[in-house]
């Protein structure tokens, strides 16, 4: 992969200097890349593809845009994350597992005071999920759910019994985007990363707390109507995002922006 944008290569390399391509990044050079700034604030980043039409999936899935770099890239945001923040609806759709402990992150974890691997914290106002799943019943760290007080009390019921947590981060049914990274904070998750979806991603960026995006820009063109990467009403003005870098492989950019 090459780097767009940054001179500096990542140090810490196992094998395969940067710049190189990225998918011959290791993967311990592609965590000294994507590092959460240094200190305890709270830090929101999203990571999500789109195709060159700006969808943001493709028969229900994102896979059919991503690539093999992209889900290394995708597993080393992962391996550096305190919790994965997702939307109910994607955990549905693509059928989300516990995330995995993975030996390429596992000293730079623990020097990090970090678990094994990221907790998944899920949100979602029905509590519609299959609790029978191994996200909640076999994961390293207990699956968090996300949601507000007036979620239906039998579901909250069943969430618990499976090995879920439940935190409440809203009065209504649903989760106030500032209350939801308020109560992760809380629990010590200040390193975040959403995987979306599109409805999720858009409250974090109308409520004005997403620090980051890691866009995978995909040279695919879908054409139809795709849901975009955030969705939602719109926000009054529209937030503003520098770049820090763009790494590119086999027509794939691996965008990364901060916001101003
Ligand atoms: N391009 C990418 O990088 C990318 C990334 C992720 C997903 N996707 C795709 O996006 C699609 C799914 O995304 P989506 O936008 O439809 O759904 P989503 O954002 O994943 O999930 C929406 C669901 O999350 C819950 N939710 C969202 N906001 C909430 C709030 N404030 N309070 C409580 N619950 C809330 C609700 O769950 P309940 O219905 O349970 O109440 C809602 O139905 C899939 O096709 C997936 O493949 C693409």
């Amino acid at each position: 992969m090459t780097d767009m944008t940054a001179p500096a290569a990542p140090s810490g390399t196992e094998a395969g200097t940067p710049p190189g391509r990225p998918g011959e990044w290791s993967l311990d050079a592609l965590a000294d890349a994507y590092a959460y700034p240094e200190g305890d604030g709270v830090w929101l980043r999203a990571n999500m593809v789109s195709s060159l039409d700006g969808a943001g999936q493709h028969d229900g899935r994102s896979q059919p845009l991503s690539s093999d770099t992209d889900m290394r890239i995708f597993g080393t945001l992962r391996g550096l994350a305190d919790v994965v923040v997702v939307g109910a609806e994607t955990v549905r759709l693509e059928g989300y597992r516990p995330a995995r402990a993975r030996e390429a992150f596992a000293a730079r974890r623990a020097a990090a005071g970090q678990g094994p691997a990221p907790v998944i914290a899920v949100v979602s106002a029905s509590l519609d999920l299959d609790f029978s799943q191994p996200l909640f019943t076999e994961p390293l760290v207990p699956t968090l759910i996300l949601t507000g007080a007036a979620a239906p009390a039998d579901r909250v019921r069943a969430a618990r019994e499976a090995g879920a947590e439940v935190l409440v981060a809203g009065d209504g049914a649903g989760v106030e985007p500032a209350r939801a990274l308020a109560a992760l904070a809380e629990r010590g998750h200040r390193r975040l990363l959403t995987e979306g979806g599109p409805r999720l991603l858009g409250q974090f960026v109308a409520a004005g707390v997403l620090d980051e995006l890691c866009l995978t820009v995909s040279p695919t063109m879908t054409a139809g109507n795709a849901q975009r990467i955030a969705g939602g009403p719109p926000v009054a003005v529209p937030a503003r995002f520098s770049v820090v870098s763009v790494l590119e492989e086999d027509g794939f950019l691996f965008t990364r922006y901060r916001r101003v």
